[in-house]
């Protein structure tokens, strides 16, 4: 069955302990408890977009190592197609050190491992998955060439072209921008693309209108409990975002990303997408862990505001 959502990008094994606080530079803190647990920005958004009604492949790298193999099983288990996932023998999975305070804030060290290895060539040598999907989604743990390639052949074939552009840590290449429909950062990262420093609705408005200049198609802006900000060259509207208890925010941008690929390919008009992303990212947080808290397609219809 062909993928109408295609995600290019990184796996992770997220190895992650729970304290009271997060630990200062030079100081030693005691964990409450440790987890290994499906991650990676990419698998996180190619998880959620399935679990909330999308045909998914994804376009990644592991290891060959035992990480490696129960990456893939997951992916699998949670109907994403991994025909294009090659293992690299002789080369660890992705890992991440994530540690999760008691008000649910996070810290995250991510090892590239494999995902390193995901190369324009891996893009190429699957076109016709790229060619079958109407939405292709990336983000910024695999290298910017290969992120690059996905773009630019996501704009020539036509598709919606979505970029979270997570982790940032060098400004985006400029010919990038107009090869993106759906930029969507967190604040620091729409703070570190626009060079327009976030700390309020009203800068997060000056710095989407930034990356819009820049060429972006839209750009969403996703400011955890102050909801989501979408900016285009015609429209600005600020979405709140739904009241949870939370737990653990791990993965809840790429629950909202995946989210909104999925309703985008379902044919759901783009104000409505936000929404039914906004409360799939709002479930994700009332659980722990990435992968193990993205909620499915029944638990978002079903979501009653409390
Ligand atoms: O966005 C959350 C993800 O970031 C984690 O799953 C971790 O693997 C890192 O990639």
């Amino acid at each position: 069955m062909q993928a109408n959502v295609v995600v290019a990008g990184s796996l992770n094994m997220d190895l992650v302990t729970r304290t009271e606080r997060l630990p200062r530079p030079g100081e030693t803190v005691f964990g409450q408890s440790f987890t290994t647990v499906h991650g990676g920005k990419g698998a996180n958004q190619a998880v959620a977009a399935s679990r909330l009604g999308a045909r998914v492949a994804m376009l990644g790298c592991v290891g060959g190592d035992a990480y490696g193999v129960q990456l893939r099983d997951g992916l699998l288990a949670d109907r994403v197609d991994c025909v294009a996932v090659r293992t690299v023998p002789d080369c660890a999975s992705g890992v991440a050190l994530i540690t999760v305070d008691a008000c649910s804030q996070n810290t995250i060290v991510v090892v590239p491992g494999a995902n390193g290895c995901l190369a324009a060539e891996d893009i190429r040598a699957f076109d016709h998955v790229l060619q079958g999907a109407q939405v292709l989604v990336c983000q910024l743990e695999v290298p910017m060439e290969t992120v690059g390639c996905v773009l630019a052949r996501g704009r020539e074939l036509g598709k919606v072209v979505i970029l979270n552009p997570a982790p940032v840590s060098a400004p985006l290449p400029g010919h990038w921008y107009g090869a993106i429909d759906y930029l969507i950062p967190n604040e620091s990262e729409a703070w570190a693309l626009s060079s327009v420093p976030v700390d309020s609705l009203e800068s997060a408005g000056r710095a989407a209108r930034r990356l819009v200049e820049l060429g972006a198609g839209k750009v969403i802006v996703t400011l955890g409990a102050l909801g989501a900000l979408f900016v285009s060259a015609h429209r600005v509207m600020h979405f709140t975002a739904p009241k949870v208890e939370a737990v653990d925010a791990t993965a809840a941008g790429d629950t909202f990303v995946g989210g909104f690929s999925a309703a985008l390919a379902a044919g759901m008009e783009e104000d409505d997408a936000i929404r039914f992303a906004q409360v799939a990212a709002a479930l994700s947080v009332t659980r722990a862990g990435a992968q193990p808290s993205i909620p499915l397609l029944r638990d978002v219809q079903g979501f009653k505001a409390p």
